[in-house]
């Protein structure tokens, strides 16, 4: 199965009007440069050993258990849903010689990381496409692939994993982190095709599925970490009432735009009310190419 281009333009146009809304509010409330550009949950603090709360939390964690090494000689990253680019901005920052390379469908969020990556003097050893990740990638192999609450999107992720990890070096990795069904009966429910429909998506997908297209594609799975406890997520009652207020100014909402971004914070509200269920996880999973 394919988005095809008029899905993927569709998407693309979703996480622009995102991206502007996030942009502006950081503006707004004048938060500093480069700060707050992430474009996943914020965390609850950990119970634990899992990820700080707050910006940034996600990423330290991540290069902690991916890069142990305080120095790597050389080391190649693709972002195949880079948002803003601030993944990759912090990687950089830890791995002075570190080669980024970030992909979003929205042309927006691709302006700003090109801008930002300027600011912070990264423009020369970075690279932001906008491009699909079911698109043929950079004609080169990479040492880390990045994927963080991206490939949700997938149209059918037995093509698009092989496809990706197809421009892993030997040895290389795989970093998911995403929102995964505990199984294939939550596809079924009302909230799971209500968000898919709000979000421009084709399919929800299992831990199983990912497992799975990760094992065909000749990895292997070498760390599995269930983040979910740290997901906030509101009470019933509240999430009852921000669904009916945003209904409200969805049926009053003037411009395409506009209905567009209110219709992403709808879906938010399915994917909470998933996770209030039970119904969702949230994940990471690392898996590694084996050379040969
Ligand atoms: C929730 S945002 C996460 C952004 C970023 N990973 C972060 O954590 O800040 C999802 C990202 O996936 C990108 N995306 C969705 N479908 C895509 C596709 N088919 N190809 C490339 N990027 C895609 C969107 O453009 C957006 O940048």
């Amino acid at each position: 199965m394919k988005l095809g281009a008029a899905g993927e333009r569709e998407l693309g146009q979703l996480y622009d009007d995102l991206a502007r809304y996030q942009f502006w509010r950081r503006r707004l409330s004048r938060t500093a440069a480069g700060v707050g550009l992430e474009m996943h949950k914020r965390l609850n603090p950990p119970n634990g050993a899992g990820p700080a709360a707050g910006t940034g939390g996600l990423h330290d964690w991540l290069w902690d258990r991916l890069l142990p090494e305080p120095s790597v000689p050389s080391l190649s990253v693709l972002d195949v849903g880079c948002g803003f680019g601030a993944s990759l901005f912090s990687l950089g920052a830890r791995v002075p010689t570190a080669e980024l390379d970030g992909i979003s469908l929205s042309t927006y969020q691709i302006q700003v990381a090109k801008r930002e990556a300027a600011r912070l003097g990264l423009d020369r050893r970075s690279r932001f496409q906008v491009s699909s990740f079911d698109s043929p990638l950079a004609d080169r192999t990479f040492d880390l692939l990045l994927s963080i609450e991206t490939l949700f999107h997938s149209p059918d992720l037995a093509v698009t994993l092989p496809h990706l990890t197809g421009a892993l070096a030997d040895r290389g990795q795989i970093a998911i982190v995403e929102d995964m069904a505990i199984d294939s009966s939550v596809a079924g429910t009302d909230d799971a095709r209500e968000l898919l429909r709000l979000w421009a998506t084709k399919r929800i997908y299992s831990r199983t599925d990912y497992c799975k297209a990760l094992e065909a594609a000749g990895l292997s799975i070498t760390e599995e970490i269930d983040l979910t406890t740290q997901v906030p997520h509101r009470s019933e009652e509240q999430l009852r009432i921000s669904s009916r207020r945003l209904g409200r100014l969805r049926a009053w909402a003037p411009t395409a735009d506009l209905r567009r971004m209110l219709d992403a914070f709808l879906g938010g509200v399915c994917l909470e009310r998933l996770y209030g269920a039970g119904q969702m996880n949230y994940r990471c999973l690392i898996a590694s190419a084996t050379d040969g």
